[in-house]
Order: C-alpha cells, then structure tokens, then sequence
C-alpha cells in the first residue's frame, strides 16, 4: 500500500461517494488537501484530507489550526493501519507548513477512528457553542 499526497482529488471523491453517499459533496471545500491510499495493484482504496482553518478565521488560535477532515478507507483495505498513516502524513504537512494545533471530530461510536487518533496523541476538548452533535472532538499540538 502506498499513501502519498494528491492534487487531483476525483479518486478520493470517488471513494467518498461510496463510503458516505447522504453527504457526498461534489466540490470540497476550498483549501481542502488530499492524500490517497493506493494497493498493490494500483486501485485507489482510501484517502484523507485536511482543511487548513487560516483562510476561515481572523482568530490567531484557529489561524495555527488545521482540521483533520474526511478520511474513508474501502471496506476491502481496512485494518491495515491506513488510516494510521493517513493521520501522520497530514500531521507531518502541518507541521511543514507551520500550523500548531489539529483538531478533528468523530462520531462518539467510531471506536475504529478515536482509537486511532488517541494512539496518535489527539485528546478531547471541549467545542464552541456553534459544534453540536453526537461527536467527540478531539485537538493535539503539532
Ligand atoms: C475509520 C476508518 C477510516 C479506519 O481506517 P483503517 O485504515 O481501517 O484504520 P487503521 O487500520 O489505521 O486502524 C484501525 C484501528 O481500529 C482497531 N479496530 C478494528 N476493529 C475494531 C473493533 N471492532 N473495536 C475496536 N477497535 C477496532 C484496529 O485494531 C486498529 O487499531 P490498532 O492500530 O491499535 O490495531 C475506516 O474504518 C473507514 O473508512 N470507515 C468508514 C468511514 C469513517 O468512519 N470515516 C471516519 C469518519 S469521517
């Protein structure tokens, strides 16, 4: 498997359509970055990506900030420590770029993602007002 960061972002959008059809969008956000996880074989079977906060906000806190968006990996591929190496590759970039803080958020019953992100250093906080929902936000320096 080989994950490494992409430009062109159809193939992770493409796998974010199977993986979460009711909130697929078409277009990501502005700023969006992608990694991609390819098999041996060369099939895409996962991505990731970041959205740096910079541009959102005039808050020097959230300015450091960079947010751990979407990652989905095929059911086929999972397991493998992907989503490991996809949370270290995006907290490397960030840290290349200078940003000092990742924040992310899970679902409060993805055992399989906040297992991750707390083996890889992420501790809860607590959001603003403005986050809601049955998830758990997770932030660590970087
Ligand atoms: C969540 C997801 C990204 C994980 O990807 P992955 O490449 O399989 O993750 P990894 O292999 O790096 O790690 C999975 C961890 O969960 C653990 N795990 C697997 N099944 C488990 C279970 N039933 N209970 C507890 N832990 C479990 C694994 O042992 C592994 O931990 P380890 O490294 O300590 O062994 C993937 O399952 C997925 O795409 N799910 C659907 C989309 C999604 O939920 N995206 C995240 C929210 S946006």
């Amino acid at each position: 498997m080989r994950v490494f960061r992409v430009r062109d972002f159809e193939e992770a959008l493409a796998i974010d359509a199977i993986l979460f059809p009711e909130t697929h969008q078409e277009l990501p956000e502005a700023g969006n970055q992608f990694w991609l996880a390819r098999d041996d074989e060369g099939q895409a079977v996962g991505f990731a990506s970041v959205r740096p906060l910079r541009e959102a906000s005039d808050d020097s806190k959230w300015k450091e900030t960079v947010f751990l968006s979407r990652v989905g990996v095929l059911q086929s591929a999972r397991n493998q420590g992907l989503q490991t190496r996809f949370v270290r590759a995006r907290l490397r970039w960030a840290r290349r770029k200078g940003y000092k803080r990742a924040v992310t958020y899970v679902s409060w019953d993805n055992v399989w993602s906040l297992r991750v992100l707390v083996k890889a250093g992420f501790l809860p906080f607590r959001p603003t007002s403005y986050w809601a929902g049955n998830v758990t936000y997770l932030e660590r320096e970087i």
